[in-house]
């Protein structure tokens, strides 16, 4: 079955036909040409595929696509500025050793950015606890850690 849904992707208005068994990361990847979210595990165990959905951090692998009709949704595509400027968060990760291979880093960032949305001055334990869904072979956390504290210093909530 195709449905046509409309929904807000970082801040344009998107209308698609989509089939009722694709997923909302399959559509941001492979229908919107969206790359920046990553599928790692496909099943909801990894976080790389981590997006905001009216202001919550959600796995699309696990989010059908037909059930993003009438949300807002974010993507790391929609945090830099027009002109190419990090996101504070984005800046912060750079800047404090948060990002290694990469491949986790968009789920990282939108999980952290949701987070600092709701609660600009998380503390290390409401961090830990946001990204408990998020895997990283690389960094050890602490890193990541360190960038989230640093953006909240820097504006890195309510971009
Ligand atoms: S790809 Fe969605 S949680 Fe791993
Ligand atoms: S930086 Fe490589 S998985 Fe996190």
């Amino acid at each position: 079955m195709i449905t046509n849904i409309s929904f807000i992707l970082n801040g344009d208005k998107i209308s698609y036909d989509v089939k009722s068994h694709w997923t909302l990361l399959y559509l941001l990847r492979e229908k919107l040409g969206l790359k920046g979210t990553k599928e790692g595990c496909g099943n909801g165990e990894c976080g790389a595929c981590t997006v905001i959905i009216d202001e919550l951090a959600v796995n699309s692998c696990l989010y059908l696509a037909i059930e993003a009709d009438g949300k807002t949704i974010e993507t790391i595509e929609g945090l830099a500025s027009a002109d190419g400027t990090l996101h504070p968060l984005q800046q912060s990760f750079v800047d404090n050793g948060g990002i290694q291979c990469g491949f986790c880093t968009p789920g990282m960032i939108m999980s952290s950015k949701a987070l600092l949305d709701a609660t600009p001055k998380a503390d290390r334990e409401e961090i830990k606890h946001a990204l408990a869904g998020n895997i990283c072979r690389c960094t050890g956390y602490i890193q990541i850690f360190e960038s989230v504290e640093a953006a909240e210093e820097t504006g890195g909530q309510n971009e």
